[in-house]
């Protein structure tokens, strides 16, 4: 039995759903554990509702920052993080992916000798400075002692930047895990597709990226696209918002194209569920490009780049900006091409691994 404490630092929709497995495989294996919860997510449909779904214990220590600019929001985070640990004493901060609250836990926790960091998702690259994400991922990377990389090809992005090749282990993604665990529950228990009277095919999309809904032609050259792409195949758009995109739609003044239905964020069961019957999914989510890889449901990203290159490589996905011409000309090709591709983000066992790997080793 080990001696190590985990701490893990978590904030925002996806952190708590890619965190799931890890605490979950701490809750079997008796780890002990305490989870600091930055609040960058407060709202309960981006927040709460993942923790009652996923079965996760309440955080004791909720920051309770909320949203602000990037430097305050930050900032506030380090102060309130480096308390926590200072109380709480873990061995081992864990953070999952590339925002603003993983980039506050990583430098946190570097900073305190006795916290070692480790970097759940590590190794992502879009090469796209523009992107706060990307600071965020490699910022956390350097400070890390222990990184797991989803696939080789994120390991690989590491050696290239002289991390040593000994903090690195390829575990998977903990969203396969998150996937195996819940999309036979999502199948037996989700009814979403009867209350949106989802009966033939339709498109599932989300779009909430700062440099496409932060921009008005961007947005709506995107939300064009997608309704050019409606009428030309025939199928209903279902669009769950994200609070960031609907202000941004709120105070363009953006009018909806009517053959785009938005809906609320949804749990992660309904939005599995769409995910898996969707038709196609367009999306400028990084975790929905895995998702919808790992489901075999064809993908058209609605960005410039990608730091999930794996996704178009095994051929599940197409990255095409958000220009009309472009959306359409990618969902036809995504819809004529076969969908047996092989998933490229591991087993299912992340979870397991990098548990394994903290408890049993002391850097
Ligand atoms: C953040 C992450 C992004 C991630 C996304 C997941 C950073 C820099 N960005 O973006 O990488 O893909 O989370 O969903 O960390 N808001 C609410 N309720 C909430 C939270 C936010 O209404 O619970 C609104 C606020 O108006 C806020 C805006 O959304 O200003 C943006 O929130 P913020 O946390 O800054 O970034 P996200 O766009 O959510
Ligand atoms: N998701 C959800 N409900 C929604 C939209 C997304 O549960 O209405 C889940 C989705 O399954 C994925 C995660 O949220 O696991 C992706 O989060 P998001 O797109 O906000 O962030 P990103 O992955 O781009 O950082």
């Amino acid at each position: 039995m080990t001696n190590q404490t985990i701490a893990f630092v978590l904030g925002t929709r996806p952190e708590i759903i890619k965190c799931a497995p890890v605490i979950r495989e701490c809750d079997r294996r008796n780890v002990p554990y305490e989870i600091i919860h930055t609040g960058q997510h407060y709202s309960d449909e981006l927040d709460r509702v993942f923790f009652e779904q996923l079965q996760l214990p309440v955080p004791e220590c909720n920051l309770e920052i909320g949203s602000g600019t990037h430097g305050k929001q930050t900032g506030e985070m380090i102060v309130e993080i480096e308390k926590a640990l200072t109380d709480g004493d873990p061995d081992v901060l864990l953070v999952q992916g590339d925002t603003n609250s993983v980039l506050a836990g990583g430098i946190a926790a570097s900073k305190l000798s006795e916290v070692a960091v480790g970097h759940i998702e590590a190794g992502l690259r879009s090469y796209d400075r523009n992107m706060p994400e990307e600071t965020n991922r490699r910022v956390v990377d350097h400070v890390s002692d222990y990184l797991f990389a989803p696939t080789d090809d994120a390991q690989q992005n590491l050696l290239e930047e002289d991390i040593p090749k000994a903090r690195i282990e390829v575990t998977g993604n903990t969203i396969v895990d998150a996937v195996r665990q819940n999309v036979g529950i999502a199948r037996e228990q989700s009814d979403i597709l009867e209350q949106l009277n989802l009966d033939s095919e339709f498109a599932l999309l989300t779009a909430h990226r700062a440099e496409n809904v932060d921009t008005k032609d961007r947005f709506t050259a995107l939300l064009e696209g997608v309704s050019q792409v409606s009428k030309e195949c025939g199928f209903d758009v279902v669009y769950p918002i994200h609070p960031r995109a609907e202000k941004r739609m709120n105070e363009f003044d953006i009018e909806v194209p009517s053959e785009v239905h938005l809906i609320e964020p949804l749990d992660f069961l309904d939005f599995l569920l769409l995910e898996d019957q969707a038709t196609i999914v367009l999306t400028d989510s990084g975790g929905v490009q895995e998702e919808t890889c790992i489901l075999q449901t064809p993908c058209v990203t609605l960005r410039d780049n990608t730091e999930r290159p794996e996704t178009v490589a095994v051929g599940a996905n197409r990255v095409v900006g958000v220009q009309p011409d472009q959306i359409r000309n990618g969902v036809t090709k995504m819809l004529e091409e076969p969908t047996d591709w092989k998933n490229p983000f591991g087993d299912g066992t992340a979870a397991e691994q990098i548990v394994s790997t903290v408890i049993n080793d002391e850097r």
